[in-house]
């Protein structure tokens, strides 16, 4: 069993980045500015927010955080959107989710111009991914695809389950891997909550990725032996033995699952980290005028 390590990955791949800003302002650009819209304060994602703002640190970006409070409303927050699509200085931005039940994330999302949707979850570029055209690919699809990449894991003609129909991480994953691309070429089954006998699909995949949110779900007798197995899930579960008060678990009982794995990876330091490296990437993407020039 090889543990996929993506806090190293991740950590690579933004080095790769700041050498590349370093050039761009040496050659007379303008430094990449990502700007995030937080609104409320959950506990989550004040903590993905400021990775993101570290990793901005990091590569060399310009970073500028929004918070709005948690009864914002949603014409205030469409009106803070509107002034980022129109910021010349602000090459990319996201709407950190999930928003308040009160405010209409559809909405929200297709304000965001398709040319600064460096989360890639507007309409246009998750319409443009399907097509095969430049888009800017949803984080975490992207650092998953990365891994896979970096780990030299076959994909071609292999069977792999998605667990998980989420818009921003089971769906265009299993559209991802399924597209006849160097990391792709898998047959894919997508698999969710009205699956009927998910554990015959399962022991049948080569590459499991599990992306439902629910704590330690993927057990041993669901995975075949060499399979490539992918957590996604980053829930919260109260815990006296942390001082945060909590612990991170992923979706798969790593503990009795990982022996039967070729490659896994493990929660926390698998696929979080490569979510902030693709951001990143997708924000010098944006800077480059790369995907819409
Ligand atoms: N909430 C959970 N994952 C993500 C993500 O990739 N981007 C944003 N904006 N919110 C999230």
């Amino acid at each position: 069993m090889e543990l996929i390590d993506g806090k190293k990955v991740s950590l690579a791949i933004q080095e790769e980045v700041a050498i590349e800003v370093r050039t761009l302002i040496a050659n007379g650009g303008k430094q990449p500015h990502l700007a995030a819209i937080l609104v409320g304060n959950d506990g989550g994602s004040e903590t993905y927010v400021a990775n993101k703002i570290k990793a901005c640190e990091r590569v060399g970006f310009k970073s500028t955080l929004l918070r709005l409070p948690g009864n914002v409303t949603e014409e205030k927050l469409l009106e803070t959107i509107e002034q980022l699509n129109t910021n010349k200085d602000v090459d990319g931005f996201i709407v950190q989710l999930p928003l308040p039940k009160h405010i209409n994330e559809h909405k929200v999302l297709e304000a965001v111009i398709p040319q600064k949707d460096v989360d890639g979850f507007h309409p246009v570029n998750v319409g443009r991914m399907v097509l095969d055209l430049p888009a800017y690919i949803s984080a975490t699809p992207f650092g998953i695809v990365q891994l896979l990449d970096k780990y030299n894991i076959p994909t071609a003609g292999k069977n792999c389950v998605v667990i998980g129909r989420s818009h921003i991480v089971g769906s265009p994953m299993s559209i991802l891997l399924a597209k006849n691309a160097k990391v792709g070429n898998c047959t894919v089954t997508l698999c969710h909550s009205k699956t009927v006998d998910l554990k015959s699909h399962t022991l049948n995949a080569d590459i499991i990725i599990c992306a439902l949110g629910k704590p330690e779900f993927l057990k041993a007798d669901m995975v075949r032996q060499g399979a490539v197995v992918i957590d996604v899930g980053t829930t919260r579960v109260p815990s006296t033995e942390s001082k945060t008060g909590f612990v991170l678990k992923g979706d798969v009982k790593f503990d009795e699952v990982s022996p039967k794995c070729s490659f896994i990876t493990p929660v926390p330091g698998g696929v979080g980290p490569m979510t902030i490296a693709s951001l990143i990437k997708n924000t010098l993407l944006a800077a480059k005028k790369e995907i819409y020039k």
